[in-house]
């Protein structure tokens, strides 16, 4: 199979904006037929920095990350008990991930043996469209930069949310779409900045409104689900039908820690849009997740924070129009960025 020009020219953008260099070395993991094309475009794509790179092919599974075939698991991959190719991806400088290692103990042993890696598996006009930017990056740098020094962060909305997260057990994490440091993992396209609260400190009510997001399902809630949260846990999910749904779901893992708070933080992406979904249901939604203004609540697994929450039951939903205050001081009023230096600049938004 012959690798497109197009995308061949879009991925040795990335890969300048992950600073490959000649003599760095790359391997792109794929599972299955899964990704092809992909695998492909990057291998040729790395050819032109004189990069040495190969491919790691590993059996398909049965599960998926995109919600429309099997359930919807994170952290179980075919790289499980695969030594070999775990070795193989652990001696490179950057992994391309087209399978969504996310969550895995593999991800992590790849990272702290000081690979970067890349996941890359959203459709090809979207990875153009929300084509990652230095501007980007310093935006949500800045974000992480206020969420580091921040000892609580307390979001509200005008449904009843009120939650507040204890904040310094766990490192804040950004996401740009690119990564040029050893170590770090990143997902083009995304642009959004999240840390954890400690495991027994959020307490409050979550009230998902009518047109947030529900994640991996792919759909805008119509009416309020209203979450009751004690230290760190989901004790009660009231509401109508989508409150029955996402109850039935979890409880399906038959695993207390699918009750568990995850990842919270905001969106900072000025291309993405919250109306995205409306007409584009492909693959696992990053535009939903970085929306410029969002909330991005979750539940369930924590290991990429550095927590020992390893449930496979994650939830993501992406709320609008939240009031999010770090110490008291507002990030966001009614899903408007406050802060100066978080807004996208004028020169951005003529891009
Ligand atoms: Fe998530």
């Amino acid at each position: 199979m012959q690798a497109s020009p197009g995308l061949v020219d879009l991925c040795a953008k990335e890969l300048a904006l992950c600073g490959l260099r000649e003599g760095e070395t790359v391997a792109v993991l794929s599972q299955g037929d899964e990704r092809a094309d992909y695998v492909n475009a990057f291998l040729a794509a790395a050819a032109r920095f004189g990069a040495v790179a190969f491919h790691v092919r590993l059996p398909d599974v049965s599960s998926s990350v995109d919600g429309e075939v099997g359930a919807w698991t994170v952290g179980a991959t075919p790289l499980a008990g695969n030594r070999p190719a775990l070795d193989a991806l652990k001696g490179v400088d950057l992994v391309i991930d087209t399978i969504f290692l996310l969550f895995s103990p593999e991800q992590r042993e790849i990272q702290e043996a000081g690979t970067r890696i890349l996941l890359c598996m959203e459709p090809v006009d979207n990875l153009a469209r929300m084509f990652p930017t230095p501007d980007l990056r310093r935006r949500v740098e800045a974000g992480a930069e206020l969420l580091s020094a921040a000892s609580e962060l307390r979001f509200t909305n005008a449904s009843g949310t009120d939650v507040r997260y204890r904040l310094g057990a766990y490192p804040v994490m950004t996401q740009y779409g690119y990564t040029d440091t050893p170590g770090r993992w990143d997902h083009w396209p995304s642009g959004f900045v999240f840390t954890g609260g400690a495991d027994d400190g959020v307490d409050g009510r979550v009230v998902i409104a009518p047109g947030d997001i529900l994640l991996p399902f792919k759909e805008y809630a119509r009416e309020a689900v209203e979450l009751t949260i004690e230290h760190g846990r989901i004790v009660d999910i009231r509401g109508g039908v989508e409150a029955a749904i996402l109850r039935d779901y979890i409880e399906g893992f038959e695993d207390q820690d699918a009750y568990g708070i995850s990842h919270i933080g905001w969106g900072m992406m000025k291309e993405a849009r919250w109306s995205g979904l409306a007409t584009d249901r492909r693959s696992i939604h990053m535009e939903a997740r970085s929306f410029l203004g969002n909330v991005l609540f979750s539940t369930g697994p924590n290991g990429e924070l550095g927590g020992t929450n390893a449930t496979p039951c994650h939830l993501d939903v992406p709320m609008r129009d939240c009031s999010l205050f770090l110490d008291d001081e507002p990030v966001l009023i009614d899903g408007d960025v406050i802060p100066d230096e978080l807004r996208p600049t004028a020169q951005e938004a003529l891009r």
